[in-house]
């Protein structure tokens, strides 16, 4: 079976909830898209009212980042069980910048991943080198040994419904998007990977992105390749542009 192709715009710290709201009044009618997977992981505290105004369109919320415990005293964190009484589907687990601004460690990301799918949360599991360890030739060992952590028993049934994204830091937010060979070449490796880690039909399930200055231009070759499953969009969520990338045929 074909997978189906997942577009999903990550804010990052941006839009106040006033703002989220026109946002997505501005967007609804123009990710509309049966045939993708539209996800808008957003700031917590726009979450609510990008539900609300979300209602009865395609878009679907996700949360930028989670917590691995139930409850408790751990000031300023989210809990998975706030996140799916709300409606979130999705959230974003080991982005680059929470690995280099706020000490996530793929241990710890190993931990948010159980926990999603615990509830119920579909994870999208961040990874990717940097420049130096690009230059280094290390990139396919450094992205293999995220996903190998970050997937730690994680079963094959979870893992099926998991989505990767593959984000190259070089290329987050610098208008330097891979080249559509060097993005493929990557998430071919990381299902490869994941063929080794469990099998083949877990391997052909799981939903591979990339992410890293994907726009209008960039998004229609780079989705059309054979491991690439669809994007994770920072800067051009924000814009008009999204409806292009999101309908990229
Ligand atoms: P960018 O961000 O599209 O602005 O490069 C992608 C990301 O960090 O998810």
């Amino acid at each position: 079976m074909a997978r189906r192709k997942i577009v999903a715009g990550n804010w990052k710290m941006n839009m106040t909830p006033s703002e989220a709201v026109k946002l997505v009044e501005t967007l609804k009618p123009l990710v509309a898209n049966d045939d993708v997977d539209v996800v808008f992981c957003v700031p917590a505290i726009d979450i609510i009212p990008v539900i609300e105004v979300a209602k009865g369109s395609n878009i679907q919320v996700g949360a930028e980042n989670m917590y691995f415990e139930e409850k408790g005293a751990y000031t300023g964190e989210i809990s998975p069980a706030m996140l799916t009484d709300v409606g979130v589907k999705y959230v974003v687990l080991g982005h680059s910048e929470r690995r280099e601004y706020f000490a996530e460690t793929s241990e710890t990301v190993n931990k948010k991943m159980l926990k999603a799918f615990e509830h119920g949360i579909t994870p999208i599991m961040c990874c990717g080198e940097s420049l130096e360890q690009r230059e280094q030739g290390i990139t396919m060992d450094w992205i293999r040994q995220q996903v190998k952590v970050g997937f730690l028993n994680v079963t094959a049934e979870q893992a099926k419904t998991a989505v990767i994204a593959y984000e190259p830091i070089w290329a987050i937010g610098t208008g330097k998007t891979a080249t559509t060979e060097q993005a493929q070449e990557v998430c071919a490796g990381i299902r490869q990977c994941i063929a080794e880690i469990y099998d083949d039909a877990t391997a052909a399930a799981i939903r591979i992105q990339y992410g890293g200055s994907v726009n209008a231009k960039t998004a229609p070759e780079l989705f059309a390749q054979a491991d690439i499953d669809g994007g994770l969009v920072g800067g051009a969520s924000l814009k008009e542009e999204f409806g292009q990338i999101v309908n990229y045929k």
